[in-house]
């Protein structure tokens, strides 16, 4: 089973190049399984029923978010109105399994494509974050759950030995474990010794003439005089960044883990 994971999909900007790009991608590189980070596509803050559709249209079969899932109040009474529903599209869209017992959503999907069963696990980070519960426990106690051979993590955190930590914790258990959050991308994918694809971070998918996605000049201004202001995401550089994950299918092992970056 061969795995597209998007990086960080940020604002008009990112969900225009993941239409452009896409089907190309995906015949190029066989890809049988698309996932990716939503939590920026609503102008870079947060992610709205009808942007999960959107992006469910263009093909991507899981989403996950992280830090921003909030952002947006309508995604709230979304998860809310699927509650019960197991067949609900709302599964397919992930918020981070290690917030607290009774937020509403759900941190884990299991399903199947082409007949291959797989499963998607979505952590927050810990360090320089909201104090959640602990990533790597919860992911002891998901692994328990899940029967799928092919499982794939994305670690949504901000600290690169938090993230390296938890690709080394879960080498052998899972085939890929794979950062977000910080927008920009990490020259260090490679197959660790066990089988689990890692990578620090996936980067943006959006635009890079800018400060993580948002208008730069505004972040600059911020780091100047600390005052609040309204932050708005950028338009310019626009580019798809992604890792392409060739797992085996009869024991859930990484193969290969590529890196891409596309205009
Ligand atoms: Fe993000
Ligand atoms: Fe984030």
């Amino acid at each position: 089973m061969r795995i597209l994971f998007i990086g960080d999909i940020f604002g008009r900007p990112g969900r225009a190049i993941v239409r452009d790009r896409l089907p190309g991608l995906v015949k190029q590189h066989s890809v049988d399984l698309i996932i990716a980070n939503g939590e920026n596509a609503a102008a870079g803050f947060g992610i709205t029923p009808p942007l999960v559709e959107e992006l469910f249209e263009l093909g991507i079969d899981v989403i996950t978010t992280g830090n921003h899932i909030w952002d947006k109040r309508e995604i709230i009474d979304y998860f809310e109105a699927a509650d019960g529903n197991p067949h609900s599209p709302a599964r397919r869209v992930l918020r981070p399994a290690n917030y607290a017992p009774g937020t509403p959503g759900w941190g884990m999907y299991e399903g199947s494509k082409n007949d291959v069963q797989y499963a998607v696990i979505d952590l927050q980070g810990r360090v320089f974050m909201a104090s959640n519960d602990d990533p790597f426990r919860v992911a002891d106690q998901l692994l328990k759950e899940i029967k799928a051979k092919i499982v794939f993590v994305d670690i949504h955190a901000e600290a690169t030995s938090e993230k390296m930590s938890l690709g080394w914790y879960l080498d052998g258990r899972v085939s890929a474990v794979v950062g977000t959050h910080t927008h920009v991308p990490t020259a260090d994918e490679r197959v660790l010794p066990n089988g689990t694809a890692y990578i620090t971070d996936v980067g943006m998918t959006g635009p890079y003439d800018s400060v993580i996605g948002v208008n730069k000049e505004q972040i600059v201004a911020r780091f100047l005089n600390n005052m609040p202001a309204r932050f708005e995401a950028a338009s310019g550089d626009v580019r798809l960044c992604a890792v392409v994950v060739d797992c085996d299918e009869a024991t859930g092992r990484a193969r290969t883990i590529e890196r891409l970056m596309v205009k």
